[in-house]
């Protein structure tokens, strides 16, 4: 099959080459979220970056974030009532590499964040906060798709941390 008449520009009707795949998302730029999970009585709290994350729905209000069903953090988005959606600030990667590192707790430095509503851990001074009733998990592929309803928000002003091709990158402003 192909895309265009003209240079043939990789497109195949059952996926694309992995690499090509990879490519073509990098150059999505994102803003750069954490999500956390509440503590319970079974599992403790869990957090991780993600990229993922998604406006879906005005009325009703929906977002959305994916999960690797693989990932450590799995279990407690699966057992979540309630999720916190963290929005990093310019200047952030930092944090944003901490709730991406494998096999550590992100959240053992007790001084990053605070004890929320529906035990939830809330970073403090990020760019934004939104807290969310699950919706809806749904696996597709290895990862599951969690609808949220919003329930709690507060935002500052202030650049937001992106990430593309790859890196940690911040707004160039200007321009179009
Ligand atoms: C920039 C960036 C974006 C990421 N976005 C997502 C995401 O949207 N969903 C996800 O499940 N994992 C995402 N990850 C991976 C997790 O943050 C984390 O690295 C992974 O869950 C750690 O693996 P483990 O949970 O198996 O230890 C992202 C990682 C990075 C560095």
């Amino acid at each position: 099959m192909t895309l265009t008449q003209g240079p043939d520009i990789g497109l195949a009707p059952t996926g694309i080459d992995p690499y090509l795949f990879r490519g073509l998302l990098q150059r999505v730029a994102v803003a750069v979220a954490v999500v956390t999970t509440p503590s319970g009585p079974d599992l403790p709290s869990a957090g991780f970056t993600a990229t993922s994350f998604t406006s879906v729905s005005v009325r009703p209000q929906l977002v959305s974030f994916c999960v690797d069903t693989c990932s450590a953090s799995w279990p407690a988005v699966q057992c979540a009532s309630y999720v916190a959606i963290h929005l990093l600030r310019a200047g952030q990667a930092q944090i944003a590499r901490t709730f991406a590192a494998q096999g550590t707790d992100p959240l053992a430095d007790t001084s990053t964040w605070l004890p929320g509503v529906y035990r939830l851990p809330i970073l403090r001074d990020v760019l934004a906060t939104l807290v969310c009733e699950v919706a809806a998990r749904n696996p597709v592929g290895d990862h599951a798709v969690v609808l949220a309803r919003p329930v709690f928000g507060r935002h500052e002003d202030g650049d937001p941390l992106l990430y593309h091709m790859g890196r940690y990158q911040r707004l160039a402003i200007g321009g179009e």
